[in-house]
């Protein structure tokens, strides 16, 4: 039985500059504006540019995948995958990403994509966008550590704008109920199978005692949530003392393979190994018990739904034509730097 890691996360700090943002409506996504040789002739080296970077980057700092993968959703889910969510905040905007800090994004996974769109810059300027970039830095990582291959359509535009205050919603909590999550992956054009697929991201990666303090010291005592492993949970208690938790102490999401994408999350799930109760409560529910049983059980269909469903979340709220732009620098919306 592996037992429990403790991981101190640093975070980069991000200097806040201008950011001039034009305000537009985003049109909702079409997938047929999406093409796989979308910069066959603009950028015929884009992927294996990327790769390099992705490459380069993970060699540095192997815990990168989990931090880009949890970037791209929220990206997805807020404003949709228009990399507004790597927009620096400025004096008087609160970028999407302060929202995120509470969230605890961590910012090497911020860095792999502002590295692999430098790269791009110096082979084909102002050509791809950031959007782009991050659907194929996402598929790269989670690849090189395990997870599956997938072709990724490209030719989504930036977003102009990037808010703190449209964060809140459209994210998921670790406290929602399966019903809450499936409503919420409904409203943004995720199936309850996707959901459960793309939930199996959390087989890398971490989570800070904060978010969990609540399930392994239940009600605040030394009480146990019942649906979690009583072996598991007094495991995490040694990670995470219940009165002195540093909050940038975190947890491994899956401790049987922490940096290995793999089906083991759904098997956690299966003996109360689930880390939050978003992940556990997937076994608790007729809807989604019955998917993660597949996915124990086989890990290729895993592989398929997670590949299938990010290729889907890729496309959520895409912005096309002239309700974005090709952004130069990840960080500024053009014109404002
Ligand atoms: C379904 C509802 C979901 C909930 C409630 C949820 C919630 C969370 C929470 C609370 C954390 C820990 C954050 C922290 O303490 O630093 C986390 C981490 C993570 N999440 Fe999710 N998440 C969900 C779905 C997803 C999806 C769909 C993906 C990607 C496809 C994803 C990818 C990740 C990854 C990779 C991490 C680890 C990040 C890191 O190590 O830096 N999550 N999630
Ligand atoms: C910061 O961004 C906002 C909108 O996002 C823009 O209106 C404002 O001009 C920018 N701030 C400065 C000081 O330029
Ligand atoms: C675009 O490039 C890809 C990869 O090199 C290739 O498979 C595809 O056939 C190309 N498409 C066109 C229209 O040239
Ligand atoms: C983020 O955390 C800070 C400090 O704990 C708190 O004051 C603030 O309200 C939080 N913001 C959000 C959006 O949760
Ligand atoms: C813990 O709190 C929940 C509601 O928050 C309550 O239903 C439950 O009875 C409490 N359990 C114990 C052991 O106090
Ligand atoms: C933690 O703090 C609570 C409230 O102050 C106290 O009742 C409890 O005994 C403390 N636990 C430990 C292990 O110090
Ligand atoms: C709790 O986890 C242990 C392994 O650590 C396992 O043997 C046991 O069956 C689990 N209990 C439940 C109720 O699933």
């Amino acid at each position: 039985m592996a037992n429990t890691f403790t991981y101190i996360i640093h975070h980069f700090i991000f200097s806040s500059l201008i950011l001039l943002c034009a305000f537009h409506e985003s049109s909702s996504n079409s997938l047929s504006s999406l093409r796989y040789d979308y910069y066959n002739q603009t950028c015929p080296n884009i992927e294996k540019i990327i790769y390099d970077v992705v490459f380069q980057k993970l060699s540095e700092t192997p815990n990168v995948a989990a931090g880009a993968l949890r970037i791209f959703f929220h990206d997805c889910f807020v404003e949709g995958c228009d990399a507004s969510v790597l927009i620096a905040s400025n004096a008087t905007n609160q970028a999407e990403r302060e929202a995120e800090i509470n969230l605890s994004l961590p910012g090497d996974g911020y860095d792999v994509f502002f590295r692999a769109k430098r790269a791009l810059e110096l082979h084909c300027p102002g050509v791809v966008s950031c959007a782009d970039v991050m659907a194929i830095v996402t598929r790269d990582l989670t690849n090189r550590v395990g997870g599956p291959y997938w072709q990724v359509q490209k030719g989504r535009k930036d977003g102009l704008i990037s808010n703190r205050a449209r964060v809140e919603g459209n994210l998921p909590r670790p406290t929602h109920t399966v019903t809450e999550m499936i409503h919420l992956f409904q409203s943004k054009g995720l199936t309850t199978r996707d959901l459960v697929a793309l939930s199996g991201a959390h087989s890398i990666g971490f989570t800070h005692c904060t978010a969990i303090m609540g399930r392994i010291y239940y009600n605040g005592t030394y009480d146990i949530d019942p649906t979690m492993n009583a072996t598991y949970a007094r495991d995490l208690r040694t990670s995470c003392p219940m009165n002195n938790t540093a909050p940038e102490i975190v947890v491994f999401n899956d401790v049987t393979t922490p940096k290995w994408f793999d089906n083991a999350y759904y098997g956690n799930l299966k003996r109360g190994y689930g880390l939050l109760s978003s992940d556990q409560n997937l076994y608790l529910d007729d809807r989604t018990k019955w998917i993660v049983e597949s996915m124990i059980n086989d890990e290729s269909a895993f592989f398929d739904a997670f590949a299938s469903a990010m290729e889907k979340l890729g496309t959520v709220g895409v912005k096309t034509g002239r309700d974005g732009e090709v952004r130069l620098q990840c960080d500024f919306v053009n014109g404002s730097n």
